[in-house]
């Protein structure tokens, strides 16, 4: 059976588009939905003309984060996603609504957790003098950035890095490793 991976987005969405062009042939899974919290990210006209479905659920135009997550649920539930991969989605999820997914989602976080949960990982990198620093893929938990991790990269730091040149670096990296992992982690969802 082929699985159902719908992935979050809330801008230009790299990381999307090589998770779409990643699931062809004998990959295990397929995207059902492109969904972003802001309207109009720039990686909504890229799934458009990658064949996937979108849909925006814009988190402003809710008075609480438990209506925005609500909505949100609800628009998932109709693309019946079996995987849901969080890829640049900068909203922070509760509890309730990871608990609904839990086991099911993944999330990229620019750092080699757990070292760097939260904003700002590469500055703080570079701050800290890190030789080495890279990007993960966890499942996501209620926990921001805590989740059992299923694949890491590294890339060295330079000298005369700066934090955009940093994250450049880092997501190159980016875009091997998410779909390397989705199609391990959809094996595996497989059995
Ligand atoms: C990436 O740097 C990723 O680490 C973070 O969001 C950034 C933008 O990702 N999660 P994308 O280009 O929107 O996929």
């Amino acid at each position: 059976m082929t699985l159902r991976v719908a992935i979050l987005i809330s801008g230009g969405g790299s990381n999307m588009v090589k998770l779409v062009e990643s699931m062809s042939g004998d990959h295990p899974a397929r995207p059902c939905l492109v969904l972003s919290n802001i309207a109009g990210a720039g990686g909504l006209d890229k799934a458009d003309a990658l064949g996937v479905e979108t849909a925006t659920v814009a988190h402003k135009n809710f008075a609480t984060r438990e209506a925005f997550e609500e909505a949100l649920h609800a628009r998932l539930e109709q693309s019946r996603p079996d995987i849901i991969c969080l890829a640049g989605f900068m909203r922070i999820l509760t509890a309730g609504f990871v608990s609904k997914w839990e086991g099911r989602m993944l999330n990229i976080h620019p750092s080699l957790l757990p070292k760097y949960q939260g904003l700002n990982t590469h500055q703080r990198a570079i701050d800290a003098g890190d030789s080495l620093h890279g990007c993960s893929i966890h499942e996501v938990t209620a926990l921001l950035d805590d989740g059992p991790i299923w694949g890491q990269a590294t890339v060295r730091v330079q000298k005369e890095d700066t934090a955009e040149v940093l994250a450049n670096r880092v997501l190159v990296q980016e875009h091997k490793l998410y779909p390397e992992v989705l199609r391990k982690f959809a094996a595996a969802q497989q059995g």
